[in-house]
């Protein structure tokens, strides 16, 4: 794919098929997304992927707090909607009552695609040293950005999510991560489903909102 349809294709996939990613096309897509620039090179990241037997464990598990209402908080501590600056509170507002309006009397889909983790048949999870700072952090932005945008070239669709993270005590536990990782984010991959989530499309600013150019 070109540079810019590559861009304007990626969307998030919040139903996946079956369909498994290939180990090779995933060890590919991280090795590109280590090629995003970071605080004098430090690279702070790690990625360990879930699969096969160790996420159907990890899913059994978030499905089950999902039920019972006792999932845990991320380790990047949460963004509650009061603590955003206004701009990102109207965005918020903007995109939530457009996927409640685009679903209609599906929206609990959408509900059950998180507590299934959006039935993604990969995850990676993304991992900075538990001393981390603001630069690690937009470090850590960067290369997940490069990683999805690797996996859609490749034909394969994505969704970053809070959801992934929300149980970190037995993340670590199932992937074997010392507490001296944390583990940032979670980013699914596979194929998507044709479903009618899939087909919802968040809006962006108008460029005026977010540019100035100073001569
Ligand atoms: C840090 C972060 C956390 C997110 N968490 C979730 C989540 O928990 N559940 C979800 O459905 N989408 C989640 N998303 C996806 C966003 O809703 C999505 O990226 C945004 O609406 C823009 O849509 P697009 O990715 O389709 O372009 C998250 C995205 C980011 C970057």
């Amino acid at each position: 794919m070109e540079f810019l349809e590559t861009v304007n294709n990626r969307h998030s996939v919040r139903d996946f098929s079956d369909r498994l990613v290939k180990r090779a096309d995933l060890e590919d897509i991280v090795q590109t997304a280590g090629k995003a620039p970071s605080w004098a090179n430090d690279q702070p990241w790690k990625v360990v992927i879930a699969t096969g037997q160790t996420l159907a464990e990890i899913k059994k598990n978030h499905l089950a707090s999902s039920m019972n209402g006792r999932m845990e908080n991320s380790e990047f501590p949460s963004l509650h909607r009061a603590s955003m600056g206004r701009q990102g509170q109207s965005n918020l507002r903007i995109w939530s009552s457009g996927i409640h309006k685009f679903l209609g009397a599906n929206v609990n889909d959408m509900y059950d695609d998180s507590a299934n983790l959006f039935n993604a048949p990969a995850i990676a999870y993304l991992l900075l040293p538990a001393d981390l700072s603001a630069w690690t952090t937009y470090d850590l932005g960067a290369f997940g950005q490069t990683l999805m945008l690797a996996a859609k070239d490749k034909g394969i669709d994505s969704i970053p999510a809070e959801e992934f993270v929300l149980n970190p005590t037995a993340l670590h536990q199932i992937l074997g991560i010392d507490n001296d990782y944390v583990i940032g984010m979670g980013i699914g991959l596979g194929y998507a489903k044709d479903a009618k989530i899939n087909d919802f499309r968040s809006k962006r600013m108008d460029l005026t909102k977010f540019l100035t150019i100073k001569d």
